[in-house]
């Protein structure tokens, strides 16, 4: 059973109600709820298998060896599923995406999904789906929500341990078809990963106290927005949430800032597109690209101008996307 190479598939998730700060760091514990859609499109594929030979974790990405740091957080949740099913044998793991790593499209979210659903697969699935939604979010925050399709949410839960800090899908993608063209404005790896910049945030921000609190009001009107299939209140509530995590960003000292001038660009297209009658709204995350959530009737006029915004060198369109699965 050990040995059997096992792949799995993630898309990734984009957030409404955005997760930036954490309880515990040493738990990963999110500070924030957050609410999200999962994106086909997008993908992560990742193969896992526990091997005899080996003596220690391999891990590849795009068919090189990992950076440490990248393999070192692998390990660490490797490690979780050697002690909840009681094997000592390391890994190799093989994971690609289909699209840019580390440039705010999401990809840790999508490969720790696709990584804890492989593992889990490798050794005969011990664990189950509430299981691989802590493990997943304790290897990054955003990743538990990418195990589900269509509308998940990521609890910041109470207790200390973090039992009540998981992921669970709100709604399937049916419930409200919407879907979301990205602006890419560049492929360039970012400065400050997302972990660094919420420590670093909750450090120096003075708006950080506010930003905290906000999120249990936030994340219920989303929930209310969704449910009643309301695009102007989900849009008011999602362009809210995702300035308030920038203006956050901005305050701290020294000052982060992930835009470039295209992504400025976009958020005043956004607008003008919103004011001449199409349904969208904008979310952006740890980065310079854009993602347009809009109805799917508006879809090809929105990306059609959103391609012809300066900066702008290619678009991705998708709609939600099914949550995390065995493949193979
Ligand atoms: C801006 O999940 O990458 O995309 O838990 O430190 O791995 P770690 O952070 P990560 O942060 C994502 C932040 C965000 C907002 C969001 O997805 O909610």
């Amino acid at each position: 059973m050990h040995n059997k190479p096992t792949s799995a598939i993630a898309h990734p998730n984009i957030a409404l109600i955005k997760y930036w700060g954490k309880r515990n760091k040493a738990l990963n514990l999110p500070a924030t709820h957050s609410l999200s859609i999962t994106l086909n499109t997008l993908v992560t594929t990742t193969s896992v298998s526990f091997l005899e030979d080996l003596s220690a974790d391999q891990v590849n990405v795009e068919h090189q060896p990992a950076d440490v740091n990248f393999s070192q957080r692998v390990s660490t949740c490797l490690s979780q599923f050697r002690t909840l099913s009681n094997t000592r044998l390391f890994a190799k793991v093989d994971t690609s995406n289909n699209f840019p790593t580390a440039a705010g499209l999401a990809s840790s979210a999508s490969g720790f999904a696709a990584l804890v659903t492989a593992a889990n697969a490798a050794l005969g699935s011990p664990l189950d789906t509430r299981m691989l939604a802590l493990l997943a979010r304790q290897a990054s925050g955003s990743a538990g929500r990418s195990l589900f399709g269509g509308y998940a949410i990521q609890h910041r839960g109470e207790t200390n341990n973090g039992s009540d800090s998981f992921a669970e899908q709100l709604w399937p993608a049916k419930h409200w078809p919407l879907e979301v063209v990205i602006a890419i404005t560049s492929t360039a790896k970012k400065r400050i990963g997302s972990s660094a910049g919420m420590l670093h945030c909750a450090k120096t921000s003075p708006y950080w106290g506010n930003w905290v609190e906000q999120s249990d009001t936030d994340i219920s009107s989303a929930k209310a927005a969704i449910e009643a299939r309301d695009f102007a209140a989900l849009a008011d509530i999602s362009e809210a949430s995702c300035l308030a995590m920038h203006a956050v960003m901005q305050a701290s000292r020294p000052w982060l800032l992930y835009w470039n001038a295209a992504t400025v660009e976009l958020i005043h297209a956004v607008r003008s597109m919103r004011g001449a009658g199409l349904a969208v709204f904008f979310t952006i995350d740890a980065g310079p690209q854009l993602k347009a959530v809009c109805l799917p009737e508006d879809a090809a006029a929105v990306e059609a101008q959103l391609t012809s915004v300066a900066g702008v060198k290619r678009t991705i369109r998708c709609q939600l996307g099914t949550g995390a699965r065995v493949t193979s």
